[in-house]
């Protein structure tokens, strides 16, 4: 598919009112999309478990407006209350999809968003929040085109998505997504994700992310400050055919449940993203002193019990600790009696890997 099978091919009558909602999950990269090109499309191609407890919930009530404006007419609340902060990002958002969306200027949309994780809690919202929203869209759409055929609406909400934040086009399926162009995995795209189709070892089936929250202030570096400094990286290169080669290694990582090769490259994955930042022009150093205490005892752990927890990391503090179903008692008591302490007010998240967003009923 091409970015033109998205623009509807014929013109649509505006039905008077409705209200459609959504809940979509967050997602941690395995392997990390980090540098990006002209309109969203990522230097390299990513694959991420889809989360489940961490989403956000997005309501849109929508009306016709007696004639189409020149500007977008909303209203956003987040957990009931207006946020003008929010009202660039979605401008611009609306700006990048308008000539998907025939109807954004048809229409007043009364917009109510809510996380389900705690608000500055350090954890991006952008993959969640922009899925959620996208999603939204794609139903508003379907209520004007009744047969659309669902693939399609999966396929455009993801590729709606992507516009708005590239890693929250990982978000509206599960448990495992890929986007971007790869050779070995046919149907990959960089318009959208697609669901990882190969075979999954079970034990893969129900993975655990615990986040351990360093760090809960704002992020200290933008996602798109982050993108930017890749650009032009003296490493960058290299690091997008790694991202390549870590991508083909997953496969048969993912096949046979191999957890020790798994971890080698997930942790490598992590690693290096912070590596880009650390190298970059201007630099950065994303972790604080904590996330290093956790790496080390997490590695101390692994060492001393054979268990199979590991780490990864998004562009900033906090920590995800990965482990399988079978130890998940034992690496909970591990969190609790090691690692906790050094989160922010012993703050951290119980998510697990999930399967993708839900239609609400309103
Ligand atoms: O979606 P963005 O532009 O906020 O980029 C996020 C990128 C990382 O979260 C750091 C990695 C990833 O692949 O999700």
């Amino acid at each position: 598919m091409t970015e033109k099978d998205f623009i509807p091919s014929k013109s649509i009558e505006l039905i008077e009112k409705g209200k459609v909602a959504y809940k979509s999950p967050s997602n941690i990269a395995l392997v990390k999309y980090w540098g990006k090109k002209e309109g969203q499309i990522p230097a390299n191609p990513s694959i991420s478990f889809t989360l489940s407890a961490c989403a956000t919930t997005t309501k849109i009530s929508f009306k016709k407006l007696d004639s189409p404006t020149q500007q977008y007419s909303f209203d956003f609340f987040f957990e009931g209350n207006p946020k003008p902060s929010f009202r660039p990002k979605i401008e611009t958002f609306f700006k990048r999809i308008e000539a998907y969306i025939p109807y954004l200027k048809g229409y007043h949309f009364i917009m109510e968003t809510s996380n389900s994780f705690p608000h500055s809690s350090g954890i991006a919202s952008s993959a969640s929040g922009m899925s959620a929203l996208a999603l939204c869209l794609m139903e508003i759409e379907r209520m004007h085109i009744p047969e659309m055929d669902p693939d399609f609406f999966v396929k455009k909400a993801s590729f709606l998505a992507r516009l708005g934040s590239g890693s929250a086009c990982r978000s509206i399926e599960g448990p495992l997504v890929v986007w971007g162009g790869q050779e070995e995995i046919p149907d990959s795209t960089d318009l959208y994700g697609i669901r990882y189709n190969f075979e999954v070892h079970p034990v893969f089936k129900n993975f655990h992310d615990t986040i351990l929250l360093v760090d809960k202030g704002q992020k200290q570096v933008s996602s798109t400050v982050g993108h930017d400094l890749v650009k032009g990286h003296p490493f960058s290169e290299q690091r997008f055919k790694q991202a390549h080669r870590n991508l083909s290694l997953l496969k048969p990582i993912l096949r046979t449940g191999n957890l020790k090769e798994f971890i080698k490259v997930v942790e490598s994955e992590a690693l290096t993203l912070h590596a880009i930042m650390m190298t970059g022009d201007p630099y950065f150093v994303l972790m604080k002193p904590n996330t290093l205490e956790i790496i080390h005892r997490i590695w101390a752990f692994r060492e001393a019990s054979g268990s199979h927890v590991c780490f990864t990391l998004d562009a900033g503090a906090n920590v995800h600790v990965l482990y399988p179903e079978n130890e998940k008692e034992q690496v909970h008591q591990f969190i609790v009696n090691e690692l906790v302490a050094y989160c922010e007010n012993q703050q951290y998240i119980c998510d697990r890997i999930g399967l993708g967003a839900i239609r609400l009923k309103v």
